[in-house]
């Protein structure tokens, strides 16, 4: 029996699986664990399984020294330092493909609640604003048959370009270092939508540059991470009118702190990093996550590692 470290309870039957092959400690709360919790527990853990909330940094991995397993309940791998996990031989987990679709789908709500003006819509009918029906009232912009510019070229952004052929829209990609294509699809783009993971080249990847590029009609969405996006340069292109609007799952940090620049700009959605949310992909994350940890525990190749 190997110690287990989980540093939140997960939805559906998969940790019962974990629990009864291994010892299992279970961070209690709601909240992440703070630092020295979470120190604490992967300093004398075999495997642990981690949420993108944590960070497994460098000095996590050296102060934990039984640890042969990282499972990240999450595609995204950013909050820990591979190289470090690899320079000790320890494998690291994620979960792809399952969560592919349930992001997808929100991309385009969020393409939707933005462009056609949902949230703010919403807040004016319960502040009791709505008067009349109007044929100039709240006019929005369609995303039906629009120019949808799609950046990063993996398996989500493919299924965001598959839902938008019902749209009718003309679709853009841009993969990883393709700045021209990048540039042109900034220039052309009704929306433009972040679908690229958080690395060293993607850190800022949407800046001042970008956005001036970008047409005074055009929506940016980003579920990926929120550091992919300058968020001050952001805040100056919906204060100016550079671009229309934006709608984010995923804002840095998260969540945004009360009186952030961004919360006071006009035509900006912001949804608590949903983009995985719903009850079935959330269960077939944690069962992705401990196969993971089962078999990075037990010297087998994990079904899906990034190292
Ligand atoms: C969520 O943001 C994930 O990376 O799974
Ligand atoms: C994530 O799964 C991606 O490749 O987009």
């Amino acid at each position: 029996m190997a110690r287990c470290f989980v540093t939140r309870d997960l939805p559906g039957p998969a940790l019962e699986r974990l629990r009864a092959a291994h010892d299992v400690e279970v961070w209690p709360q709601r909240t992440a664990p703070p630092r020295e919790e979470l120190l604490r527990g992967a300093a004398t853990a075999d495997g642990l399984l981690a949420m993108l909330t944590d960070a497994v940094d460098a000095e996590l991995i050296a102060g934990a020294r039984k640890l042969r397993a990282i499972s990240n309940y999450a595609v995204g791998t950013d909050n820990i330092d591979i190289a470090a996990a690899s320079a000790r031989g320890i494998p690291v987990g994620n979960t792809p493909d399952v969560l592919t679709d349930s992001t997808a789908d929100l991309a385009v709500a969020l393409m939707l609640a933005v462009a056609r003006r949902l949230p703010e819509g919403e807040r004016l009918v319960r502040a009791g604003e709505w008067k009349t029906w109007e044929p100039a009232f709240m006019l929005g912009r369609d995303l039906h048959s629009a120019t949808v510019g799609i950046v990063g070229a993996g398996r989500i952004g493919n299924a965001v370009a598959d839902r938008l052929e019902g749209f009718r829209c003309r679709i853009q990609r841009a993969g990883r270092g393709d700045d021209e294509g990048l540039q042109r699809l900034l220039a052309e783009s009704d929306f433009v939508t972040l679908h690229c993971p958080l690395t060293a080249e993607t850190r800022g990847l949407i800046g001042e540059a970008e956005l001036q590029r970008m047409k005074p009609t055009s929506y940016l969405v980003n579920t990926a991470r929120g550091p992919i996006v300058d968020q001050r340069a952001l805040a100056r292109a919906l204060g100016e009118g550079w671009i229309a609007g934006a709608a984010l799952d995923v804002t840095d940090p998260e969540p945004l702190p009360a009186g952030d620049p961004l919360l006071d700009v006009p035509n900006l959605v912001v949804v608590p990093h949903l983009g995985s949310a719903t009850h079935r992909t959330r269960e077939a994350m944690a069962a992705s996550a401990v196969d993971n940890l089962i078999a990075g525990l037990a010297g087998r190749p994990m079904p899906n590692s990034v190292n």
